[in-house]
C-alpha cells in the first residue's frame, strides 16, 4: 500500500531491449575473456536475462555496494558490502548495473574494480538517467534513457519493495 505505480516499460519492451544488448555485447566481446559483474541487488534480474541471450561464453561474479540511506536519494558515502570473489587479472570486465543516476555509485565501483587489474573495464546499465549526473562517467551500453522519475520492478526496488514485478513502473 502507499505508492502508486505507473507502467513505463512492458515485459515485451524489456525483453527486446535485453536481447539487443546481449547481441551487441556478444559481438563486441567475441574472442575475449568476458566477466560480467552484477551489482547487487538491483541488477540480478537484468543479468539473469542478459546472459541467457549471450552467444559467447561468459563468467559471472557479483559485488554489492551500499550507499547510506534506503530512500529515493543516493547519499555520499559508499562502501563494498559484498566483495568480488573472482580474479580479474587478464579478464575483460563488464559491470552490469540496473540504473545510473548521479553516477556516484558507478564511479566508486569503477575505481574499486580498476585496482584489481582487469584487461578492460566497461559499463552496461539497463536504465540511464543522464540528466541527473553529478560525476562524469561513461556508460558503454545503455538499455533505456529516462529523464527523471523513480522506477521500480524487474529487480529494482523502492525500500525493498516491487523487485518481483516483471515490468518497470514509475513510482508516484
Ligand atoms: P547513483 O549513485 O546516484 O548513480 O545511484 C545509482 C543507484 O541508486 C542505482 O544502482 C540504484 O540502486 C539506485 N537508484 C537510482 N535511481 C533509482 C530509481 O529510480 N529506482 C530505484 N533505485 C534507483
Ligand atoms: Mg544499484
Amino acid at each position: 500500500m502507499g505508492e502508486e505505480l505507473k507502467p513505463l516499460f512492458s515485459r515485451k519492451e524489456i525483453a527486446q531491449k535485453v536481447a539487443w544488448l546481449a547481441s551487441e555485447i556478444s559481438a563486441d566481446y567475441a574472442d575475449k575473456k568476458l566477466l560480467l559483474i552484477g551489482v547487487l541487488k538491483g541488477a540480478f534480474v537484468f543479468l539473469a536475462d542478459l546472459i541467457r541471450h549471450m552467444t559467447i561464453p561468459v563468467e559471472i561474479d557479483f559485488v554489492r555496494i551500499a550507499s547510506y540511506g534506503s530512500q529515493k536519494e543516493s547519499l555520499g558515502e559508499i562502501k563494498v558490502t559484498k566483495e568480488l570473489e573472482t580474479s580479474l587479472e587478464g579478464k575483460d570486465v563488464l559491470i552490469i548495473e540496473d540504473i545510473v543516476d548521479t553516477g556516484l555509485s558507478l564511479k566508486f565501483l569503477v575505481d574499486h574494480i580498476s585496482t584489481k587489474n582487469p584487461s578492460s573495464l566497461k559499463i552496461c546499465a539497463l536504465i540511464d538517467k543522464k540528466s541527473r549526473r553529478e560525476v562524469e562517467i561513461q556508460v558503454d551500453y545503455v538499455g533505456f534513457d529516462i529523464e527523471k522519475g523513480f522506477v521500480v520492478g524487474y529487480g529494482i526496488d523502492f525500500d525493498e519493495k516491487y523487485r518481483y514485478l516483471p515490468e518497470i513502473s514509475v513510482v508516484d
